[in-house]
């Protein structure tokens, strides 16, 4: 069972927080879909940048009474519990630091995860924001800033006696940014040395891989991320596999399609026509990646501008595949 201070998850996998794609909807979907919490995209703490269109969407709350963790970013102590506090004020549950992030945007503002490189600095951050506000402050880190200083151990310590309350830990360092295979080990060594919650990340692409993480780290739970993508099922696959060792079947396709249709339509009221449509390409291509015709449909849907076009292009498609 995993608590962050007053919540207790009713599972052990947590969709991961990702820029452009963990928004509102897609949220909600997964938690319906057995997540057990789910992280917002991050959110810049400079407050002269709160009031833009695109982090407005950004911490929109759930709409299926989900907890809202809302992810912030940035190197200033006291811009980030500025930030966390205003978050706490609009009604988030948990507030997550991102110190796990190598987006250059991110990293030019020495935010992310190349924060890791400055220990003082993350523990100022960490004491400041934990400080600022009475809801639980959970982190994001990466093993460290390079492979020759993986300083996760380290940063996991200060983070607990900070009153981090959760850690979740990708098993790259910065530099190796999404390339290389991830490393358990430093997880591992991060879960021996600290009693808050430690959730393993990086390359969790299956039940079967979901199991072997926990059992090797040691992990309270796994954190999922680019394997969501298009296939929201992949929470109740592992919550299934975890409880029983079996894999569950593939969920029907009338099922897909539905979810779709119904997900492309939460992207148009949350974006509007024009974002919402351009959003719609990129989901529909993981939707039905491994699908037949699906390269077809993707140049087809790529060319349409409009939504009303879109959803048709989708019931052409999935006609045949029904019958
Ligand atoms: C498109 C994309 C956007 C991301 N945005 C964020 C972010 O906003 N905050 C963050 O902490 N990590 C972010 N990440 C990193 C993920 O949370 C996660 O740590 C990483 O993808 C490894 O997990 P995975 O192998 O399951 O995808 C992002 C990753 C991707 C692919």
């Amino acid at each position: 069972m995993i608590t962050i201070g007053q919540h207790t998850l009713e599972g052990r996998v947590i969709l991961a927080p990702m820029a452009g794609i963990t928004d509102q909807p897609f949220r909600d979907l997964c938690v319906d879909l057995g997540a057990s919490l789910a992280v917002s995209e991050m959110l810049t703490c400079n407050s002269e940048l709160w009031s833009s269109r695109k982090n407005r969407t950004r911490y929109i709350h759930s709409a299926n009474g989900s907890l809202n963790s809302i992810q912030i970013a940035g190197s200033d102590p006291y811009m980030m519990a500025d930030a966390a506090r205003m978050h706490e004020d609009l009604g988030a549950d948990i507030i997550d630091i991102n110190m796990g992030c190598p987006a250059k945007k991110v990293l030019k503002k020495a935010a992310g995860s190349a924060l890791l490189k400055d220990v003082e600095l993350v523990t100022q951050i960490l004491k400041e924001v934990v400080n600022a506000v009475a809801i639980p402050v959970t982190l994001k880190i990466r093993t460290g800033w390079s492979p020759q200083s993986r300083n996760g151990v380290q940063i996991a310590k200060i983070a607990q006696d900070a009153g981090i309350q959760l850690l979740s830990v990708h098993g790259r360092t910065r530099e190796c940014r999404f390339v290389g295979e991830v490393e358990y080990d430093t997880i591992k060594a991060v879960k021996a040395a600290v009693s808050i919650p430690v959730i393993a990340n990086g390359d969790i692409s299956s039940a079967h891989k979901a199991k072997q993480v926990l059992d090797y780290t040691g992990a309270d739970g796994v954190m999922v991320g680019r394997a969501a993508q298009g296939n929201p099922w992949i929470f109740q696959q592992i919550n299934h596999y975890l409880a029983t060792g079996q894999n569950l079947a593939n969920r029907p396709i009338e099922e897909l399609r539905t979810t779709l249709l119904a997900h492309l339509e939460q992207l148009q009221a949350l974006y509007g026509d024009f974002k919402g449509m351009l959003f719609a390409r990129k989901h529909v291509a993981w939707y039905t990646e491994t699908l037949p015709g699906s390269e077809h449909l993707r140049r087809r849907f790529n060319a349409l501008n409009r939504y009303d076009e879109q959803v048709r292009e989708l019931s052409d498609y999935f006609a045949p595949l029904l019958d």
